[in-house]
């Protein structure tokens, strides 16, 4: 074997061991998650996405939602995310593990939306910002998803879905209703939620406690010096 040959060999080996070991390390940690079961209220956490919520996910990813809106909340002293109110935790990687595919994005142009159904947000008010986000939030950079929505003749009761009159333009005896991946991805938006703390992960998190005083200590108060 030349020398070349061998030069080769050894780069192409080292590159394969630890391309091996970040795949291997990945899925080591996060492979074996699963579901953790809660015995207090006999469920599953996290729970299984409802069939409709999952479809509204294909929406999400088909319509580049996640090219403004990431899906992770930061942890660490302060956190930032917590302090704006965006979760009510940490994102954990269990949280993920129900999921097709993980929409975590990476700009936030937008809010983060993974505590979004623990927001107090109506399906009605979803409906409204994603039929333009303007009528509610002037300036609002998101751009409006009018093609979710279809104008149709009221005939006989309206819909309970159909949009506020009051705030967009419907010619009268119409009414602007959401189509069946509109519906989709409010049930997404508003399933968004990861409240429920993990023991194994709540335990990682808490700060070990100050080592005991010694012996004694304790039982002199601050006044006792005085
Ligand atoms: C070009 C960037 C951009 C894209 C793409 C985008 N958004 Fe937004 N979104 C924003 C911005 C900016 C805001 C904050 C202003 C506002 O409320 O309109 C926002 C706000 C929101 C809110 C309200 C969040 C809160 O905490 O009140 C929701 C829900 C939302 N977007 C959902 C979506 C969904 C669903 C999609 C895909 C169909 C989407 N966005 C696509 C930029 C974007």
């Amino acid at each position: 074997m030349n020398r070349a040959t061998l030069i080769f060999l050894g780069a192409f080996l080292a590159l394969s061991f630890s391309w091996a070991g970040l795949l291997l390390s990945n899925v080591n940690s996060y492979g074996g998650l699963a579901p953790h079961f809660d015995e207090t209220d006999n469920k599953a956490y996290p729970a299984q996405v409802p069939g409709l919520a999952a479809q509204g996910a294909q929406v999400y990813a088909d319509l580049g939602c996640a090219y403004c809106h990431t899906q992770q909340i930061s942890g660490g002293e302060p956190s930032a995310d917590l302090t704006r109110k965006w979760g009510e935790r940490e994102s954990y990687a269990r949280d993920y593990i129900r999921e097709e595919s993980v929409l975590l994005g990476e700009l936030r142009v937008g809010p983060d939306l993974r505590n979004f159904g623990a927001r107090d947000s109506t399906a009605a008010a979803i409906y409204l910002h994603l039929y333009n986000p303007q009528i509610e939030t002037k300036g609002s950079t998101m751009p409006p998803y009018a093609f979710l929505f279809t104008t149709r003749k009221i005939v006989g009761q309206p819909s309970p879905l159909a949009l506020d009159r009051v705030k967009v333009n419907v010619p009268a005896g119409s009414e602007i209703i959401p189509t069946d991946r509109a519906e989709a991805l409010v049930a997404y938006l508003l399933n968004l939620r990861d409240s429920y703390e993990y023991p194994v992960e709540k335990q990682k998190n808490t700060p070990p406690k100050p080592p005991a005083a010694p012996h004694g200590a304790a039982e002199h108060k601050p006044e006792a010096h005085k």
